[in-house]
């Protein structure tokens, strides 16, 4: 079997298996290996000190980190990237004054990308994912989540997420869609929002299933959006074929999400900034990875982050991630959401990285093949031109890997 190998690496990264909650020493550190590739896996680790296996001949294909810091590629777990059209007149607004929620009951908001998506074709989306893909590869990430959302109707909805599927063939970053057809409630059922619910149930995620486009089902459970009884519904569809389930919850309010997230053994509870103690039991005794999304809060102009430190001191499992959106967190940069996890939400850089690789990889139930460079992990890496894990967060703002490594093929590199 042909290998290849990412030889004369400074550091290694490697972000700590965990079953249950963050590991207290997210991240072990391995100075001067080298890494194998097979097969577009890791195969095997060098000793520390030697920095190129012995008796490399030259026509092996060998990658050299040149002493760069070598972290897992990020798995960014909540993201939003089927949308048309932007919102810098909604941003604008908010600058002067508006909230986002005054936006939204003007009939801005969500809805104003909602009319995006509807008068766009498939190529037209499909091609704006693609831009959007290759600005996550750019920023080191190399396996992504991907909602629909902004269709909120059983033909936009599957248009988005066939709009993920044609932008991710043969692209290489690894996707997992999500089919969030319960975003808002559409205009045309806001007299009979149960009978929406009631098409999300038995068409749209029939339909996901059969055509194995979306992996998992996602709600947006608040004041506005979707109720609990709702919520419910989906969820009970969900689960009788046999999807995923994802939620956002505790957005705004405190929605009972955690609870609900728990005792349907969601794969993963988004936002969370409002939980409270009852809450943060409920997702850690029912496994539930609890999904940060710092830059919403950031972008939005709002001062309550969810309680990260007192999640992970009481147990629970957490990822970060950019919940790259039009309107409440347009970045792409895991860079940048990991420095917003260490300053406002008072993560180490460490717990950051654990979170933005490993933890994301457990969102998306991919905890055995993403997240971390272990043997038998993809091999999905970032080569940063830095002395330490810390100098990610630390740069905040503009740090880019130097090299990006997907499967073991170099896809972005200025070195
Ligand atoms: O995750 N919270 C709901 N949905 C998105 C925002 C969507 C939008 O404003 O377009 C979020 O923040
Ligand atoms: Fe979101």
């Amino acid at each position: 079997m042909l290998s290849s190998y990412v030889t004369n690496i400074g550091k290694l990264a490697l972000p700590q298996l965990s079953d249950n909650g963050v590991p207290a020493d997210p991240v072990r550190i391995l100075q001067n290996v080298w890494v194998e590739i097979q097969n577009g896996k890791v195969s095997r680790i060098g000793p520390e000190g030697e920095s190129e296996p012995e008796a490399l001949t030259p026509d092996v294909e060998q990658i050299s980190a040149e002493g760069m810091l070598v972290t897992p590629g990020f798995v960014d777990c909540h993201t939003h990237p089927v949308f048309f059209g932007t919102r810098e007149s909604e941003f604008m607004r908010r600058c002067a004054g508006e909230t986002y929620q005054q936006i939204a009951a003007s009939g801005g908001g969500i809805m104003s990308s909602v009319r995006g998506v509807r008068s766009a074709s498939l190529e037209q989306l499909s091609k704006l994912v693609r831009k959007r893909f290759d600005s996550f590869l750019r920023c080191g990430t190399t396996t992504v989540e991907a909602k629909s959302g902004y269709g909120l109707s059983f033909d936009d909805e599957i248009k988005s997420l066939d709009a993920i599927e044609s932008a991710a063939e043969n692209y290489p970053i690894d996707v997992s869609p999500t089919l969030l057809g319960a975003h808002v409630v559409p205009p045309e059922y806001k007299d009979d929002p149960d009978k929406y619910v009631g098409i999300v149930c038995s068409k749209m995620i029939p339909e996901v299933v059969n055509r194995g486009i979306a992996e998992a089902v996602d709600v947006f459970l608040e004041e506005g959006a979707y109720n609990l009884s709702q919520t419910k519904r989906i969820f009970e569809a969900a689960k009788s074929n046999g999807i995923g389930i994802h939620l956002h919850a505790d957005q705004f309010s405190v929605t009972g999400g955690a609870q609900l997230t728990a005792e349907y053994g969601a794969f993963s509870a988004d936002h969370m900034d409002m939980t409270d103690d009852e809450g943060i039991e409920a997702l850690r005794d029912g496994d539930v990875t609890v999904v940060l999304l710092p830059g919403a809060v950031f972008f939005l102009g709002l001062d309550q982050y969810a309680p990260a430190r007192k999640m992970i001191e009481n147990g629970c499992r957490i990822a970060v991630s950019t919940d790259f959106n039009p309107g409440s967190s347009p970045t792409q940069s895991m860079p940048l959401i990991m420095s917003l996890a260490c300053i406002k939400m008072g993560l180490t850089p460490g717990e950051a990285l654990w979170a933005a690789t490993l933890g994301g990889a457990h969102a998306l139930k991919r905890m055995d093949s993403v997240g971390t460079l272990l043997p038998g992990y993809l091999a999905d890496m970032c080569l940063w031109d830095l002395d330490n894990v810390a100098g990610i967060p630390y740069f905040f703002g503009n740090m880019i890997p130097k090299v990006v490594i997907k499967r073991g093929e170099v896809v972005k590199g200025c070195m």
